[in-house]
């Protein structure tokens, strides 16, 4: 049977959200429906509502999210009906070529739910954020969607598992491969850097350089593992992280923000044959200009991180472990908890960097 719960909708380019009435199907084969226990507000949302990321409105936004399986459709084994999950937008599909040589973060085939979510009102159909649509009672999703957690972690941090701390923490443990001793300095330490700082400290780094131009950001990055500081405003960047590094650079760097002055600084302050890592995302209109002689010379890796490079089957049960031992501390990227009908302000926060992490309790 179908059922009515609300959540909140993005009507139209850059107007206010809305909190609505949403007509949730039963789920069909391969889909289940989670009722929803928290949902992180992420800069995706944004740019959903801003149209940014497409023009399909009506969206259902929210993606970071955990809660309970309620339902499930026909030929859904992995996961049952009370089931803690945290939800995941890349449920990679198996069969693709990035799926079959072993790269399933690059898979583009990701399997959502066939059905659709609407608006009670007027019927109109809603286009899930990532697929997930989260900042709702419930939502329906495709059962590779979920996966299963240690249930004894709260929602409120366990759900940022499924966005921004993943792409961090996997951008440092995955992507950047980083190892026991190595130095790496994090450009950005928002949500997603600080994320990379605390799975640069998880992977052993001995040295973790902090580098912002706000210096709330970097009193924040300390706690979570950054040795070393720098405010980009105040020093030149590479120049800093060298002298912290007897002059050589990192081993690797993790740009965190998406500009082409961070992309740049992130290619010149590593060590030679050091690794980029590049999860901050840049508009299409950036472009990035370097000698070529340079390219050539200091070689190493330029890589980018999608999502952390992770396997959700894999990493969210392992860094719920890992945050239930005391080890990864996920309480520290929730600045406050709100209520679904607060994500418009949140949004502010959030613009004017005030919060690392606002989350939609329910
Ligand atoms: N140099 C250094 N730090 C900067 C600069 C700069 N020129 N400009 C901004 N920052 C810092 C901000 O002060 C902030 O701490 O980068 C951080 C960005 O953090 P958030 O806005 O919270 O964004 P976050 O959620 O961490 O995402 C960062 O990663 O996945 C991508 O799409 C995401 O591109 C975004 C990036
Ligand atoms: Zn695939
Ligand atoms: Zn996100």
């Amino acid at each position: 049977m179908s059922q009515e719960v609300r959540g909140v909708v993005a009507p139209g380019k850059n107007e206010p959200v809305r909190i609505e009435t949403i007509v949730i199907p039963a789920p069909g084969p391969g889909e289940a429906v989670v009722q929803i226990q928290a949902c992180g507000v992420c800069h995706t949302d944004l740019h959903y509502k801003q149209g940014g990321i497409s023009d399909d409105f009506p969206f259902l936004l929210g993606h970071e999210a955990a809660g309970i399986v309620e339902a499930v459709g026909e030929g859904v084994h992995d996961v049952a009906p009370g089931d803690f999950v945290i939800l995941n937008w890349r449920a990679v599909c198996g069969q693709c070529r990035a799926c079959l040589r072993g790269r399933p973060w690059y898979c583009f085939n990701t399997h959502n739910a066939q059905q659709k979510m609407t608006l009670a009102s007027t019927g109109q159909e809603l286009s899930p954020a990532l697929g997930i649509g989260a900042f709702a009672e419930k939502t329906l999703v495709a059962a590779g969607q979920c996966t299963k957690v240690d249930p004894r972690a709260e929602a409120a941090v366990a759900g940022l598992l499924g966005c921004g701390v993943m792409a961090g923490t996997g951008a440092a443990i995955n992507t950047g491969n980083v190892g026991r001793g190595d130095s790496v300095a994090v450009i950005g330490c928002g949500g997603v850097g600080d994320a990379a700082i605390a799975g640069a400290r998880l992977a052993g780094a001995a040295k973790i350089i902090a580098v912002d131009i706000d210096d709330r950001k970097l009193q924040t990055a300390q706690k979570l593992g950054a040795t070393h500081t720098v405010n980009s405003q105040q020093v030149d960047p590479v120049a800093a992280v060298r002298e912290l590094t007897s002059g050589f650079g990192v081993d690797v760097v993790i740009e965190a923000v998406g500009r082409p002055e961070t992309y740049q600084q992130a290619f010149y302050a590593r060590d030679l044959a050091g690794t980029v890592v590049l999860v901050g995302v840049p508009t299409p209109q950036m472009k990035l200009e370097l000698p070529l002689l340079d390219v050539f010379g200091r070689g190493g890796a330029l890589k980018s991180s999608w999502y952390g490079d992770c396997l959700p089957s894999r990493d969210f049960p392992m860094l719920i472990d890992l945050h239930l031992q005391g080890r990864l501390d996920l309480g520290a990227f929730v600045t406050e908890t709100i209520a679904l009908d607060d994500v418009e302000k949140a949004f502010e926060r959030m613009h004017h960097g005030d919060v690392l992490r606002s989350v939609v309790v329910l």
